[in-house]
């Protein structure tokens, strides 16, 4: 699925004008549209990062990395997804940087998502849905969101059996067995819950545009 990723930040490159500062999500996905914004990093402005990650790769370009207060509204959001429907709402998180990507996604006009076709689901919820937790608030939440949902909240771990911890410092629960018939309302519930530092959901504020790579991509 790499070369169908890279064809789908290939084709992001269409919505990049000169000047631009550019919001820059995080992923596998998302490398291969830092690498190509890096093929001619004067062009823009600059990027705002939504992780460490992506900032560092940023940077490795040549190009300049800014904070989103003094920068305002973006005109552009670019980023990948774990999962997408049909009405452009999204499943992200797997990186564990969705708190970070959100707000930014809020913050912007337009958010092109770029995928590879395995990404594609008619409903949400067959990824495991990321929820980043303030790290006292963990069983809580996972309790609550048991009741909720039906779903069996899963603390992340990496590969050495450590807790993953955000670039802010919490935690994730991974959501599994969901079938998510209507996003905005668990996106919603979700939220309400004291603890939740934001969810996965990108269903109140979804895609605008979806590019799933192939040849040639298909723009949605
Ligand atoms: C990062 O937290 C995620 O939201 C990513 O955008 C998502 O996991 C997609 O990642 P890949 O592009 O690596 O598949």
């Amino acid at each position: 699925m790499s070369e169908a990723k890279r064809l789908a930040a290939e084709k992001a490159m269409d919505y990049v004008e000169d000047g631009m500062l550019v919001g820059v999500g995080t992923g596998s996905t998302v490398a291969y549209f830092i690498d190509a914004l890096g093929r001619d990093p004067h062009r823009i402005k600059g990027a705002v990062s939504s992780s460490e990650q992506s900032t560092a790769r940023l940077k490795s370009h040549g190009i300049e990395v800014f904070d989103l207060n003094p920068a305002g509204q973006l005109a552009l959001y670019v980023d990948g997804a774990d999962e997408c429907d049909p009405h452009k709402r999204l499943i992200k998180g797997g990186g564990a940087a969705l708190t970070r990507e959100k707000i930014i996604a809020e913050a912007s006009h337009k958010f092109v998502c770029i995928v590879d076709p395995s990404k594609q689901v008619d409903v949400l919820g067959r990824f495991p849905l990321p929820v980043e937790v303030i790290p006292m608030a963990r069983s809580l939440v996972a309790r609550e969101i048991a009741a909720l949902t039906g779903g069996q909240p899963v603390f992340r771990m990496d590969a050495e059996e450590r807790a993953v911890i955000t670039d802010n410092g919490n935690v994730i629960l991974d959501i599994h067995q969901l079938s998510i018939t209507d996003p905005v309302a668990m996106e919603q519930a979700i939220n309400q819950i004291p603890g939740v530092v934001s969810v996965g959901l990108f269903a109140r504020r979804a895609a605008d545009v979806v590019i799933v790579g192939g040849e040639p991509p298909v723009v949605l």
